[in-house]
Order: C-alpha cells, then structure tokens, then sequence
C-alpha cells in the first residue's frame, strides 16, 4: 500500500496508535450505544435503518423506524404488504423512491435469497436501494464483514484528518477517498470501527461548528494543524436552485377531500397529493390577477364552486429545486360531481391524515385545520 494511506500514516506518528485503533478506542468511550438498530444481528432490521437514514438525521428516523417494524416485523411481512401500506408507513419521511426500493428489495430477498439478506456486500449492492456504503454498513453490522462505507460524513473526517483536497464529485477524487476507506479497514472491530466513523462524523466532525476539542484526531488532524477545517471537504461550486410555483388545491366537498395519486415517477411518486395548479408561463409567474380566474376553470372539473379562500404560501425544499406552494381552499356546493377515477379519492377530512401523505401537503392540511377551514376532528 503507498501513496496516501502511507502519507497519512505518517503524519499520525508511526508509534502512535492507527487510525482505526484510536477510533475504535474513541467510539466504545464516547460513541452512541443506545441506537434502536444496535445490538443486534438481524439483517432485516439493519437493513430497514441504512434506508432510512440515507439523506435523514437519526433523531428524524427513530420514530419512523420503530412505527415501521411493529407494521412490517420481518421481510416476509413487507414483501408480502401492498406498496401502497408501505408508502403510507413512510409517508413524512421524503425521498419516497428509498420505499419504493425498499419494497422490491424485499420482494427480492423473499423470492431470490428465501427471505435471508446475503452476507456478502457485493451480493447485497446487486438488490435495488443499496449503494456500496449501505451494502458495506449491512454487512459489517449483521455479520461483522470487513468493509468499507463512505458517505457525506465519512468524506468530512477523512477530508479533515488527512487534509485531503480531492473533491468527492469528480471520479478521481472519488477513487481516492474509496481507496482510503478500503486501506484504513482494521482487522477486528469491524463494527465498532464503522459505528465510530458514523458517530464522529454526526457528532463531532460536524458540517458547522465542529467540536475539534473532543476530537481523537485533534492532535494529528490535518485540517485542524493547518486553519482548513472550514475549508474541507472542498465543496462544489453551488448552483443557483430552481423555484416552482405551484397554487395547491384544497377541494373540500360534504366532510370529503380530493387527494391525487401521483405519478410512480417524480417527486412524490406513489404518494397521495392535492391537485396542484403551475403559476409558471412564458418564462414569468402567473399575475395575482388570473390566478383566481385559473383556479375556478379547473375546480370547475369537480363541481361547483361555493367559495375560494388563498393562505399564506410557503415553501419545500427538494434537493434540485425549492417549491413555493400557495394554497387555496376551495369548498364545492354540495356533493362533489367527478373525481372517482383510480388515481383520485374523495377522502374523508377526518381520516385524511391517515392517508400516504407528503410532509408538504401534511403541513397544508394541518395549518388549514388549525385555522378552522376544515374543522377536522382531531
Ligand atoms: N447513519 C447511517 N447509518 C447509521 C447508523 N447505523 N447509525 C447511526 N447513523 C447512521
């Protein structure tokens, strides 16, 4: 082994402790040990917790995991659940294709493995959802492989003990930061190894505001000798993100509310929504004028308009672009005449938040509750 490793071994002292012993050492004293996926070798319940926590913080996920398992306890029961009890169990918890993937995974574990997750990492990155990192994570966690996971996190301490200028986002940085993850593997501790990387990454190599005095690596931290912690990881240029406008349609008919299915593909795919009407034309936004006038010609599909009130508009952000949403509340005379097609319900507003949700229309729904247009009973 040359190059980098040797280099950063170096600099971490030859008769100082490895990288991978200090860390091991750090995680048992400070690490977290109290994780509902912890403690245990059940690959089904790793597995369901590296989705989860892709792209989400582990204080979001613990509920959701834990409402997740006593839904679905084993593979089979979510092989065996229609997507759409799936969804609706996940529903709040965004980046909706990790479900989608998590229950054709299943599907694959059941019909292709006998409902056993392979051990190999290789064998488990082949299944839909799992990436190297992930594959890496459920293999060391459920049967102590020897692997490597590097994710956003991981790249911050590496990037800062090492004092590595690579960029991630190129294919040669990239290389780089996965040979070092390879070349930094101990031989046992596998586990502790790979929970400590996870822990100092989330709690002390943090994005802001890093704890550097309670770091392991504070003595032979690169970053930290040289003022670049704020510096590294290198990040890319920051493109300017996108906004959407959209008005979103609360339609509201005899104690009933119209949601959507949308697409399978796209953002929200397979979940529930509210129809949404877009304010872009002709490169602008829609003037405040015509937008009464458009909301009236599309509600006209549903029935007949008895009074339209606009809320305060707010914004979701997605990862590629930000969605400003103006709700409107619309209430239809009587009992709604059309929208009984497979991909819309009428759904009671009483149950409504029972429903395969978005966090956004979540968010819309319980604000237009609050203040009393709906008068859901809680
Ligand atoms: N992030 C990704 N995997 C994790 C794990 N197993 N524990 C805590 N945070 C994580």
């Amino acid at each position: 082994m040359d190059g980098l490793m040797g280099c950063a071994e170096k600099r971490i002292g030859k008769r100082d402790m490895s990288f991978a012993s200090r860390l091991v050492a750090w995680q048992k004293r400070h690490g977290r040990h109290a994780l509902p996926w912890q403690h245990t070798r059940d690959a089904y319940r790793i597995w369901l917790s590296e989705i989860m926590l892709q792209q989400t913080q582990v204080t979001t996920v613990i509920p959701y995991y834990e409402r997740f398992l006593a839904m679905f306890p084993d593979v089979s029961s979510l092989a065996n659940a229609p997507l759409d009890a799936v969804m609706q169990c996940w529903s709040g918890l965004g980046y909706y294709s990790r479900a989608r993937n998590l229950h054709k995974c299943a599907r694959r574990v059941v019909d292709e493995y006998q409902g056993i997750f392979p051990s190999d990492p290789v064998l488990l990155e082949r299944l839909p959802g799992i990436g190297r990192s992930t594959a890496a994570a459920i293999a060391v966690f459920s049967s102590g492989a020897k692997a490597a996971i590097l994710d956003g996190n991981v790249v911050r301490v590496f990037a800062r003990v090492f004092g590595l200028g690579d960029s991630v986002t190129d294919a040669a940085g990239k290389r780089r930061f996965w040979q070092l993850a390879v070349d930094l593997l101990p031989d046992s501790d596998i586990e502790s190894y790979t929970q400590g990387l996870m822990d100092l990454g989330a709690t002390v190599c943090t994005r802001g505001r890093p704890d550097c005095t309670h770091c392991p690596f504070s003595g032979t931290c690169i970053a930290l000798s040289e003022g670049r912690v704020d510096e590294l990881p290198v990040k890319k240029a920051k493109k300017p993100v996108p906004v959407r406008h959209v008005v979103m349609l609360l339609v509201y008919a005899d104690g009933r509310i119209l949601l959507q299915k949308r697409p399978a593909s796209g953002i929200w795919g397979g979940l529930y929504s509210l129809p949404e009407i877009t304010m872009e034309q002709d490169g602008g936004i829609v003037p405040d004028e015509e937008v009464a006038s458009r909301v009236k010609l599309e509600v006209a599909r549903w029935g007949n308009m008895e009074s339209m009130a606009f809320m305060v508009p707010f914004e979701h952000v997605f990862t590629h672009f930000r969605l400003q949403i103006t709700p409107c509340i619309v209430k239809l005379a009587g009992k709604e005449t059309a929208g009984r097609t497979g991909e819309e319900i009428w759904q009671d507003a009483a149950s409504v938040q029972m429903a395969a949700l978005p966090a956004a229309v979540r968010k819309l729904l319980d604000v237009a509750n609050r203040q009393g247009y709906l008068a859901f009973q809680d």
